[in-house]
């Protein structure tokens, strides 16, 4: 932990830890004792403190609720076999932080502030990290507009804020999911590739339409002529394609993902014939008919890897071959799993050790 920043740190008197189960905890509902925020006023980042996890208050006329000029990372944090604390790349989470700030016309947040901001946080609430197999401490950063005035403009003001909690898996289940050709994700010149809050609220709608389908999820395609394969759901995809791990590049539409880069880096490592290029949706089409596509997955920090059982094209289901004979994406996870866990080598320089 580095203290070189000025945090004022306000301890909770009233600790949950001893209230909830934090190794069985649903995603995204449990929350730490504490959260961190900083204050942008007067063109710099001030009032760095930590205080009990707590409701605050914001302006009825805040920019945020009305014009959506918020972002947000998320990245997680485990436990090692020493009781030492983990977090997996979260100086790549900092940059991609400022990268969306640029696109939504927001002050960025020094890697230096980001980084001790969880540092700070993550070891006072040490105690929230769970280590049962396939939890994690999850962290969330976000930014957004703390200006009251519901005039369109970018804010002069705003926050920054990080808070945490144990998360389960994000998906209990392989999932199927359906290639979408009505919706679009993001569009080209659109604000794809930055984490920002509207991506996810135009999901909601096409993802809803699809659960009443029967679909857990939707692989989103280009904006144009839907012909293009991009994400799926809220991660990046993958395919497994004659023995090549294939994925399209990342674009103004296409959100670079933390963990797909990890997973690129690794594959090539091993010597897997990586494919970064557009993939037709005709493609995956017809590798499945032809069984050349062996293996599907979604990738990304929440789930890690998300295999996929069922692909979903023009009311057809196409059932993928089973989970376990899926090589890439299997030792993938176990990999990632592993390198989080400190079970092994940090070869790569991804981990940042707290406490
Ligand atoms: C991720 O898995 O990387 C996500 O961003 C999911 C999150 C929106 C819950």
């Amino acid at each position: 932990m580095t203290d070189t920043l000025d945090i004022q740190i306000q301890k909770t008197q009233k600790s949950k830890l001893s209230k909830v189960d934090i190794d069985n905890p649903e995603f995204g509902k449990l929350f730490s004792d504490h959260m961190f925020l900083a204050d942008y006023r007067d063109g710099e980042w001030q009032n760095l403190r930590i205080t009990p996890y707590q409701h605050f208050t914001i302006s009825p006329a805040n920019a945020t609720l009305h014009y959506a000029q918020s972002i947000f990372e998320g990245l997680k944090a485990h436990k090692n076999k020493d009781g030492e604390i983990l977090v997996f790349r979260p100086d790549a989470n900092a940059k991609r932080l400022i990268k969306s700030a640029e696109r939504m016309c927001m002050p960025p947040v020094p890697q230096e502030l980001f980084l001790e901001a969880i540092d700070n946080l993550v070891a006072l609430d040490k105690g929230w990290v769970p280590d049962k197999p396939g939890t994690a401490l999850y962290i969330r950063p976000f930014q957004f507009a703390d200006d009251s005035f519901i005039r369109v403009k970018s804010s002069e003001t705003y926050k920054f804020m990080v808070i945490t909690g144990p998360v389960g898996g994000y998906y209990s289940e392989p999932v199927k999911v359906k290639i979408e050709k009505q919706f679009t994700r993001a569009s080209k010149g659109g604000v794809g590739y930055a984490k920002t809050a509207g991506n996810y609220a135009a999901s909601l709608y096409p993802a809803k339409k699809a659960n009443e389908q029967g679909y857990h999820q939707l692989i989103w395609t280009d904006g144009q002529n839907h012909e293009f394969i991009e994400e799926s759901g809220t991660m990046n995809i993958m395919f497994v394609i004659d023995g090549k791990l294939i994925t399209p590049p990342t674009s103004d539409s296409i959100l670079p993902g933390i963990t797909r880069d990890s997973a690129l880096t690794l594959a090539r490592d091993w010597g897997v014939n990586v494919e970064e290029r557009p993939i037709k949706v005709k493609e995956v089409v017809k590798a499945i008919q032809n069984k050349t596509l062996t293996e599907a997955f979604g990738i990304g920090t929440a789930a890690t890897i998300s295999h996929i059982q069922t692909i979903g094209y023009e009311g057809e289901d196409f059932e993928l071959s089973p989970i376990v004979d899926r090589e890439i994406s299997n030792k993938l996870l176990d990999t990632l799993t592993k390198i989080k866990l400190g079970k092994a080598e940090d070869t790569y320089g991804w981990i940042r050790k707290i406490g």
